[in-house]
């Protein structure tokens, strides 16, 4: 299987919480390689920009509002098949939903504050990293 690239970021309940690490730990347990990483406050601009496709979703305001609360870990993680191993080890966006031994069961709070996020396919991977990274930011 060839080895991929993935976006992730750690949420501020995650940051909040001291999480980091935990989280981290978690990504690299399931294979998953950090190969970019930076803790960032995130603007309302960049969160509304990030989550432009929920645009007309009800719950867009409150997440950017969220998203914007406190602290993020942007990161980009590599390892084979990186976007399918990656939402194996976080789990279902609603925590109540995910499997046991996946990030979100072990550390969300709700679907909101759900500790990460990931990309949902290969294609919006290279678009999430570019919004966040420039290319001598990811060092592989
Ligand atoms: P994420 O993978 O970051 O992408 C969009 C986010 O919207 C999602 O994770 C959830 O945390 C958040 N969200 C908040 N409310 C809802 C909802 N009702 N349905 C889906 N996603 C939601």
């Amino acid at each position: 299987m060839a080895v991929t690239r993935t976006f992730s970021i750690i949420k501020p309940d995650a940051t909040r919480r001291n999480l980091t690490g935990a989280v981290t730990k978690m990504l690299e347990d399931a294979g998953l390689r950090v190969i970019a990483s930076k803790r960032i406050q995130m603007t309302r601009e960049q969160a509304e920009g990030f989550y432009a496709v929920h645009k007309e979703r009800p719950f867009f305001g409150d997440l950017v509002t969220f998203m914007t609360s406190g602290p993020v870990v942007v990161q980009v993680l590599e390892g084979e098949d990186a976007v399918a191993r990656n939402r194996k080890v976080m789990g279902a966006t609603n925590p109540s939903d995910a499997e046991e031994g996946t990030i979100r069961k072990t550390y969300a709070e709700s679907i909101e504050a759900n500790s990460v996020h990931g990309s949902d396919s290969e294609e919006n991977a290279a678009t999430e990293i570019d919004f966040f990274f420039d290319k001598d930011e990811i060092v592989g």
